[in-house]
């Protein structure tokens, strides 16, 4: 019996029993398995040390009334991991082979999928490296591809408890960089903004597009979205955000069960008043909502600094309710 106070979880590692790990040399990916060793060896001149060549993923396993267990989307993960493989000159882990990994992971560490009704889940982080012996500036002769897991709660302290964020003066990631990548690079990038961030008490910073600063981009650790006093869901395009799955989720969602318009598109800093409400989401912060932005020496309140908006409190409950089994989930959602 696992000793763990799940309603008191944050987002912080916990080493449990089970990983999964494959190894991909001379063109194929060894059969993977499953290590109770939560420490890797890889070679000095790694690329995925020097050069940044790693992406990763962030899912989560739900437990549900039941005791079943669910995965919320899995398959668009394992895309967004070849996406971001791609950019960076890595070999694709075939789709059947990432669910398969992830599935045994969830299985293995079954009594770390927290019980029904806690609020926590099973987060659950791929991760794909450049590995083996390298010094010039080329994809790696190696990969490695892992995933372990930890109970976690809320990624922004709170929870559905609204909180401040503020415009960062950086840029997370060039227009026509890697910021549609899920890489390590662009979190790197934003360690330093983040700490400026928290110094002065904000939960995070929001990004702006990087060709112009007017509009706003993403937060860094989860996207953007604002519902319009005419119950319009808007949330950033860019060719430089990264492509959260709860972010489409949420559009689909948003059309699709509650009839408004979603729409991808520009959110100007000066056109703030037309949001009646404002939130952050991701994987790890699930929906957070936005109480207010700082922006210079301006502070823009949405709903309310306090209290949760209506859409955004629908919008929680329809998301988390499918992701735990308790609302019937679109076709293919949850496996
Ligand atoms: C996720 O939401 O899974 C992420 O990867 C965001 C990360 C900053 C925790």
């Amino acid at each position: 019996m696992v000793n763990i106070k799940w309603e008191e979880l944050g987002f912080n590692y916990i080493k449990t029993p089970f990983r999964y790990i494959s190894h991909w040399k001379n063109g194929q990916w060894d059969e993977g398995q499953l290590t109770e060793d939560n420490m890797i060896t890889i070679n000095e001149g790694s690329t995925s040390l020097h050069y940044g060549q790693e992406c990763f993923e962030g899912l989560k396993a739900y437990r549900r009334k039941d005791g079943k267990i669910n995965l919320f989307r899995p398959t668009e993960n394992a895309k967004r991991l070849n996406r971001s493989a791609q950019r960076l000159q890595m070999p694709a882990v075939p789709e059947e082979m990432f669910i398969d990994a992830v599935k045994q992971v969830v299985a293995a560490n079954e009594e770390y999928v927290p019980p029904y009704g806690t609020g926590a889940t099973l987060y659950l982080r791929p991760y794909l490296i450049g590995v083996g012996p390298n010094i010039g500036v080329s994809p790696a002769p190696e990969y490695l591809f892992s995933v372990f897991c930890m109970p976690v709660g809320p990624y922004f302290k709170g929870g559905l408890t609204p909180s401040n964020f503020i415009v960062s003066e950086y840029d997370r990631a060039a227009p026509f960089g890697t910021g549609a990548a899920k890489v390590g690079g662009n979190y790197a990038a934003s360690l330093l903004p983040g700490q400026h961030a928290h110094d002065r008490n904000f939960s995070d910073c929001i990004y702006l597009d990087p060709a112009t600063h007017t509009k706003i981009e993403e937060v860094g650790s989860a996207n953007f979205f604002g519902i319009t006093h005419s119950n319009q869901f808007i949330t950033p395009k860019s060719p430089s955000i990264l492509p959260s799955i709860t972010k489409y989720s949420l559009l689909y969602l948003a059309h699709e069960r509650f009839g408004m318009e979603a729409i991808e598109g520009d959110v100007c800093l000066d056109e703030l008043d037309k949001f009646a409400e404002a939130g952050a989401c991701g994987t790890a912060a699930v929906i957070s909502p936005i109480a207010g932005i700082q922006n210079g020496d301006d502070f823009h309140v949405f709903y309310s600094e306090t209290e949760t908006g209506p859409v955004t409190r629908k919008l929680y409950e329809e998301l988390v309710g499918i992701q735990f089994g308790d609302v019937e989930a679109p076709k293919g959602w949850v496996v």
